[in-house]
């Protein structure tokens, strides 16, 4: 290859990095960038509830408040930290594809599926106020571990702070 043109494939090959690093992580329910605050809860520009990091490392209230939903309620299915485990699917991967409706559908109805070798059952949450009311904080926290963001010692750090 001409040497202008193997400059030229290197810049392209570096220009695609520089971009490639610099997109947004985006998740089931598009860009969770905050872009609204409204009574100290972030929601991004489609109006899904969303998370916010502070530059501190610093978590909002609603991932920490889910981070505690979370792990009293869910973990001892689907693993700690949403990592999943051998019964039940991670759900910080699970976010990364599903946005707020359907996840909101699949925790208010559960969910059945008796197609695998072994059954696997989803429970309905849709009359247990100990979930339905922090809803939006589940998703929230599951939202922040689809895309990194977090984790228990980013929670430690807020309920410090709190
Ligand atoms: C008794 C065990 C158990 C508990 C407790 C539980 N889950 Fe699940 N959950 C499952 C199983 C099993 C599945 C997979 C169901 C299937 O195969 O269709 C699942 C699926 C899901 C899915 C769909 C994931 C996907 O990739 O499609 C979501 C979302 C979910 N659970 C959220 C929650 C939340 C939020 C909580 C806590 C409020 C919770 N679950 C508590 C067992 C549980």
């Amino acid at each position: 290859m001409p040497v202008t043109h193997l400059i030229m494939a290197i810049l392209l090959a570096g220009g695609a990095f520089v971009l490639g690093a610099s997109v947004a992580f985006a998740d089931g329910s598009g860009d969770p960038a905050a872009v609204k605050n409204e009574g100290g809860k972030y929601y991004d520009k489609e109006s899904n509830p969303t998370f916010k990091v502070q530059s501190d490392g610093t978590v909002d209230w609603s991932t920490y408040s889910g981070f505690r939903r979370y792990h009293s309620d869910c973990h001892v299915c689907h693993g700690p930290d949403g990592e999943g485990s051998s019964y039940a699917p991670a759900l910080s991967n699970s976010l990364k594809t599903m946005n707020y409706p359907d996840f909101a559908n699949v925790v208010v109805n559960g969910r059945k599926n008796v197609n695998t070798a072994q059954e696997s059952v989803m429970p309905a949450f849709g009359t247990n106020p100990n979930v339905m009311c922090y809803l939006d904080d589940l998703f929230v926290y599951l939202r922040a571990r689809a895309n990194g963001a977090g984790s228990a010692r980013q929670a430690a750090k807020a309920r410090r702070e709190a």
